[in-house]
């Protein structure tokens, strides 16, 4: 800021002398004028217009001369501080105006901006298509059950009337865990496998509850496959088993038939094929009707199922000829493809967002 001031305070003004006024005036209103932030301006006011400010002194002398000059060193000095009242309200605009101007330069969004994206996470379509599946069994009064994956080999093979040679056993399908102990307690000769299917929580189910019993299993299951575009080593199935008295291999089409329609739309039915499985007779393999297959309509095989073999229902303590009942199994990764025409396993087990998030982020269900 320049040093004017002192020179203004110096001065001792004769308030009768206008040239002198007008002069003093001329150096206020510099002073004025080289103020650029409110501080500066602050300053250059009270030197300019404050108590010992040489304005304020020629004023006080008005009182102490001749009266006769008195009404023109009013004038001098009223009009010099009305034209310097003047400068400081025109700098005072300018210097709040360009504050303000800073403030809402430096306090603004530039809403044009990329914002720093937080990515999102995203429900895997297996997750989602499992809580439809739950839902779609609840809404028909059956439960949802689920089991261990490190399962008793007992379970997962001979509760469920697989013979100790069965070649389901054999290792080229079936992880076997190394070791015996289970949970701290060693459990002797008992073999640990990672569950080949979700069928062993059919006997869980019905040592745990007992009959009747309607009760749906979604869950994971392994097999010692190689990841290609329709295999997975790590899968996903739906296991059903209904038992009480009376059931027929009707309830368990009819089930089906709306199970399928549930998944494939209104259109879609179910045919069975005679097949086997060690845990139910008779045994079929179950195809359903998809109008929206690739190629035109067709029987495409979604899984296994039939009626509950005795040997199961006396493995859990009931009696098979006070009850009977139907089981059925599916794979899952195969139903999500079937739906969504998804030709290669790869995109369902990579996990990658991209995929994931072209089924909505929350889904249907739960
Ligand atoms: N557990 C059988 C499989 O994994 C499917 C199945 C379930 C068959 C229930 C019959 C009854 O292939």
């Amino acid at each position: 800021m320049p040093t004017t001031g002192d020179a203004l305070n110096a001065t001792q003004l004769d308030p009768r002398d206008g040239d002198a006024i007008a002069a003093w005036a001329s150096s206020a209103q510099e002073l004025i004028d080289a103020a650029t932030t409110q501080a500066e301006l602050r300053d250059a006011k009270s030197e300019v217009f404050g108590d010992r400010s040489a304005l304020v002194l020629a004023n006080r002398m008005i009182g102490k001369i001749d009266p006769k000059e008195r009404a023109v060193a009013g004038q001098n000095l009223g009009g010099a501080r009305k034209e310097l009242n003047r400068v400081f309200e025109d700098r005072k605009a300018l210097i709040d105006a360009q504050a303000q101007a800073e403030v809402l330069r430096s306090e603004g969004v530039d809403v044009t901006m990329p914002s720093q994206r937080v990515p999102v996470g995203s429900r895997h379509p297996l997750e989602l298509l499992i809580g439809q599946i739950e839902d779609f069994f609840l809404s028909m009064g059956w439960q949802i059950g689920e089991g261990p994956e490190v399962e008793h080999e007992w379970f997962n093979f001979d509760a469920l009337n697989f013979d100790a040679d069965h070649p389901a056993r054999q290792m080229q399908d079936t992880f076997y865990i190394d070791g015996t102990t289970v949970g701290g307690v060693d459990e002797g000769d008992a073999s640990l496998v990672l569950r080949t299917h979700t069928s062993p929580v059919q006997s869980r189910a019905l040592l745990e509850h007992g009959a009747p019993l309607y009760v749906a299993v979604p869950g994971k299951v392994f097999r010692s496959d190689a990841l290609d575009a329709t295999h997975t080593p790590v899968f996903h199935q739906i296991e059903g088993l209904a038992i009480d008295k009376g059931l027929t291999m009707a309830d368990l089409k009819g089930t089906l038939d709306h199970f399928s329609r549930a998944m494939f739309g209104e259109e879609a039915k179910t045919r069975l094929r005679p097949s086997f499985f060690p845990f139910t007779e008779p045994s079929a393999e179950m195809d359903f009707w998809f109008p929206q297959k690739k190629g035109g309509p067709g029987w495409i095989e979604w899984g296994g199922c039939g009626m509950v073999n005795p040997n199961v229902l006396r493995a859990a303590g009931l009696d098979p000829d006070e009850y009977s009942g139907f089981a059925f199994g599916m794979g899952l990764e195969r139903t999500l493809m079937l739906q969504h025409g998804i030709s290669d396993m790869h995109d369902i087990v990579e996990g990658d967002l991209r995929f994931s998030r072209q089924f909505g982020l929350y889904g249907k269900g739960r």
